[in-house]
């Protein structure tokens, strides 16, 4: 009897270990960039610390407001992926916690620059400019003429013809938004998307989605990201990418520790890790051609070359704010998204 006693404290002292063994080493990861490279970044991590990683992968403007709904009991530890914008309102709505990683002085200015704007909440991971890209093939078979401008898009012969997403759920879109507002000043950047919007088949949730259905032969003009445009193509797909003549915005797409994170050294071991040169070298392997922020790692010769890309001075104070970002999305909601197309 005093022998099964002990047999049992001690099973059940070696259960215990295990419990708090796994409980300690294990990190819940928001993400936001493209579901392979976050799957990739995921199963990387795990085999390099040993930490297990729940994974899940929502778009940029979806995962703020999961964050917030969390808020009085985080379920998330790192918020990793997506555009900058909805990272800089869950800085000023503190809903992320500053850190000062080791890893900084590798990094380029316009990613330390995101940080700072944000009382290092969030910081840079990679960037990359805003444009369209079009399946080839349906543009001839539908006899369209070759857009290359922001205005082209308006054109009534692409009515039914281009995608893009929701810019409540998608970084992508918000970015799309902000930048025609930039571009064209808000009173003709808000008559642009109402143009834009007749000629919009789908509104998607995730912002590559429209680029993926142009791969696919599902539609013809998808707004995206130039590098998610690029993955098409290199993938072997008809997509032929356009930076608009106009000019562009870009995202600084961010990373961010949760405020409350359950397992806050995990989350800063994956800050870190993030932040290296090898893990951000991971992208080529799932042709993910953003830009990389760490100044040591590469960038594939297939990536849009930003410097060839007319820029535009894409203030992310204002629009990553939180009174702007609402505003904005109520605007398009109550303005644009109503209207019969
Ligand atoms: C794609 C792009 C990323 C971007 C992300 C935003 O994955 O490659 O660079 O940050 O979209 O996603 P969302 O679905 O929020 O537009």
């Amino acid at each position: 009897m005093r022998k099964l006693a002990a047999t049992s404290a001690g099973a059940l002292m070696a259960f215990a270990a295990s419990v708090s063994a796994a409980s300690a080493d294990k990190l819940t990861l928001y993400c936001s960039a493209q579901e392979d490279w976050c799957q990739l970044m995921a199963r990387s991590f795990e085999d390099a610390t040993g930490i297990d990683v729940d994974m899940t992968r929502k778009s940029s403007g979806e995962t703020f407001a999961q964050v917030r709904a969390e808020a009085s009991n985080p379920k998330g530890d790192v918020w990793w992926g997506g555009t900058g914008d909805p990272h800089l309102q869950a800085a000023e709505e503190g809903l992320t916690m500053e850190y000062m990683s080791p890893m900084r002085d590798q990094l380029h200015d316009w990613a330390i620059s995101q940080a700072e704007s944000a009382g290092n909440k969030t910081i840079g991971i990679y960037s990359g400019a805003l444009g369209y890209g079009y399946n080839t093939d349906l543009l001839a078979a539908n006899n369209l003429p070759e857009p290359a401008c922001w205005k082209d898009l308006l054109k009534p012969e692409y009515k039914g013809h281009v995608q893009m997403a929701n810019p409540n759920s998608s970084g992508t879109a918000y970015t799309t938004l902000a930048s025609m507002v930039q571009i064209f000043g808000e009173d003709d950047g808000f008559e642009f998307m109402k143009g834009l919007h007749k000629n919009i088949n789908q509104y998607t949730k995730s912002g590559s989605a429209p680029i993926k259905a142009a791969g696919r032969g599902e539609n013809t003009i998808g707004i995206v990201f130039m590098h998610d445009a690029v993955k098409q193509a290199v993938s072997g797909f008809p997509v032929k990418v356009v930076a608009p003549c106009e000019g562009t915005g870009y995202e600084i797409g961010s990373m961010s520790i949760i405020d409350g994170a359950r397992n806050e050294e995990e989350a800063k071991k994956f800050y870190d890790w993030a932040l290296s040169a090898d893990a951000q070298n991971l992208a080529l392997q799932v042709n993910a051609f953003q830009v990389p922020s760490n100044k040591g790692a590469q960038t594939s010769d297939k990536a849009p070359d930003m410097s060839t890309i007319k820029l535009i001075d894409y203030d992310f104070a204002k629009y990553g704010s939180s009174d702007e970002r609402k505003r904005l999305l109520q605007k398009w909601d109550e303005d644009v998204s109503t209207l019969p197309q």
